[in-house]
């Protein structure tokens, strides 16, 4: 399955993208979903073309870095999430000489590129499962108990609802943590090792600056695999360790792809880097996989799952700098994911809170992930009918999003808008994005799109926005202009400046940021002059009106 290049291409080395100081530390990172990005050929999926060609958009909005979602060869029963090779692009999403455009594309813009790794689970249709005894030494077989073997070896639960065993016609049983179509690894093989270990490389050979690593935490399960004794599974993931989620095992694995990513960007003038996607009770366990010798970042999901109040926000961020400060990493921030509901509808079904939540979240030391279309305020499609949905756990009757940890149920959303998404599942913040044109599918490609796009998205396509000073688009363009100018604003110092209850205000480098939580206005001595704001502020002599439920930048 593995394609062939047609002239394979040497590492891009283009002016920005070299080895520069750490720039992963403060770098925002845009992630590209690709299959809802943008459409080339018109099959209402969309591609690397369709990616590349709007690489200039990414580019102009003042992002550092891109990061590609699976577009490897896969049956696509979790959205590319189950791979069945890892060197080959899906034809759904083109080739790989596709890849190698985009990805020198890319780098010509000064814009760096991150690809997904899925190292807990292939695809059932990856060459090793197809193969009986393969798969035997590969994957995780085991005898079920009862009289004849009829029942599954333990009590996991797949975090997509049902058992975390299938039972092949061999009688023997096999471990999938998520949807059966997706068998975990053996990570005890050394083979399985080898064979990563070669995949970082083929890709690093293409030119990617670093992989975003699926499900870190994942690899390693608990010796003999004990039973857990607990109902709902799904809750406890990020609550407590469990043997099949964050076990210590898994550190040495990052260890050594810290070792290949170092010496690959040793080799070759630059930085390449890892990103965890770890789920891990405190923000202290997260910290253990950016150790020096670990991966470079960690997706914070503390802060996607903070309730919108100034307190619970206050002390996400201390524990967050706190954790990372003990080992030398920078912080990473990020709202919006493809798994979990978009942080418009989630933080009560208001653009406000999003506008500001982002303006918070780029004004604090570290590195930021933005999710496509969160630029555009787009809100969670909660009706879509059932005949189009495509997550799996939809039709397994659990959570998607358990895979997003405990935060994403109603607890997170004290307005009482489930954090699930529709039902609780992830179809809803993959809708394809609104590009152009009052009608769907609103300039994503030349034909439809994969899940049907709200007939109301006229007014929050790139274009009706671009160029409107009260859009939120103009405000993410602004605000990541402001943090490029303002030296030390992504990397620097923080201190926290008294504040009103229910408002936020703290300075950095250059600015101070206040952040009111409360849903009316609050007033206080001016701080500065307004940057930047989510919602109009108004100074009168000494005096600021906060509007509710806004962030804003004041020069200093
Ligand atoms: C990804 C999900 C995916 C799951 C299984 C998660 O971390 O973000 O989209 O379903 O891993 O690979």
């Amino acid at each position: 399955m593995t394609q062939e290049l047609t002239s394979p291409s040497p590492a891009p080395q283009a002016a920005g993208t070299g080895r520069g100081p750490g720039w992963w530390r403060d770098a925002v990172i845009y992630q590209v979903y690709v299959r809802s990005f943008a459409d080339s050929d018109g099959d209402g999926i969309g591609d690397l073309r369709g990616a590349r060609e709007r690489l200039p958009y990414l580019k102009d909005l003042g992002v550092d870095a891109v990061w590609l979602t699976p577009f490897y060869a896969s049956p696509q029963a979790d959205g590319g999430y189950d791979v069945a090779d890892y060197r080959a692009v899906d034809p759904l999403f083109g080739t790989l000489q596709d890849a190698d455009d985009l990805i020198r594309t890319a780098h010509d813009l000064g814009l760096r590129v991150i690809v997904d790794i899925v190292p807990n689970h292939t695809s059932d249709r990856h060459p090793w499962f197809q193969d009986p005894e393969l798969a035997r030494q590969r994957y995780l077989f085991r005898p079920g108990k009862g009289e004849s073997g009829e029942l599954p070896p333990n009590d996991w639960e797949s975090v997509f609802g049902g058992p975390a065993w299938t039972r092949t016609d061999r009688g023997d049983w096999y471990l999938h943590l998520f949807a059966p179509e997706q068998p975990d690894l053996n990570w005890d093989n050394p083979e399985v090792h080898t064979e990563f270990e070669a995949i970082m490389r083929f890709w690093l050979d293409l030119g990617v600056d670093g992989f975003r690593v699926d499900v870190a935490h994942g690899m390693i399960k608990a010796p003999g695999l004990p039973d857990i004794g607990h109902g709902a599974q799904a809750q406890l993931i990020g609550a407590q360790v469990l043997p099949f989620f964050d076990q210590d095992g898994v550190h040495a694995i990052h260890r050594a792809w810290r070792r290949l990513l170092d010496g690959y960007g040793d080799a070759h003038g630059k930085h390449v880097i890892g990103v965890a996607e770890a789920w891990a009770p405190t923000s202290e366990r997260l910290a253990l996989y950016v150790r020096p010798d670990e991966l470079h970042q960690a997706f914070n999901f503390q802060f996607l799952n903070a309730p919108w109040q100034a307190d619970a926000l206050r002390s996400v961020i201390d524990a967050s700098l706190a954790a990372t400060a003990s080992v030398g990493a920078p912080t990473t921030w990020v709202l919006s994911n493809h798994d979990v509901v978009r942080h418009t509808t989630r933080l009560g079904g208001s653009l406000a809170r999003a506008r500001a939540a982002t303006l918070l979240m780029l004004a604090l030391p570290g590195s930021a992930y933005l999710y496509q279309g969160e630029e555009l305020g787009l809100p969670e499609v909660t009706d879509l009918p059932d005949e189009v949905r495509q997550d799996p756990a939809f039709f397994r009757g659990g959570r998607a999003t358990g895979a997003a940890g405990p935060g994403t149920d109603t607890e997170a959303a004290p307005d009482g808008v489930a954090a699930g998404g529709q039902d609780g599942f992830r179809d809803g913040c993959r809708v394809p994005l609104p590009w152009s044109g009052e009608l769907p599918p609103y300039g994503f490609g030349p034909g439809g799109s994969w899940l049907p796009q709200p007939a109301d998205w006229g007014g929050l396509t790139v274009a009706a926005q671009t160029g409107n000073p009260a859009s939120t688009l103009e405000l993410y363009r602004a605000a990541l202009e402001l943090r490029r100018r303002l030296p030390g604003l992504g990397d620097g110092t923080m201190s926290w400046a008294p504040a009103p209850d229910g408002v936020l205000a703290f300075t950095r480098p250059g600015l101070l940021c206040t952040v009111n939580t409360q849903g009316h206005d609050v007033g206080l001595p001016a701080p500065g002059t307004p940057l930047l704001s989510s919602a109009p502020v108004t100074v009168d002599g000494a005096t600021a009106q906060l509007p509710g439920d806004s962030c804003t930048w004041w020069a200093i």
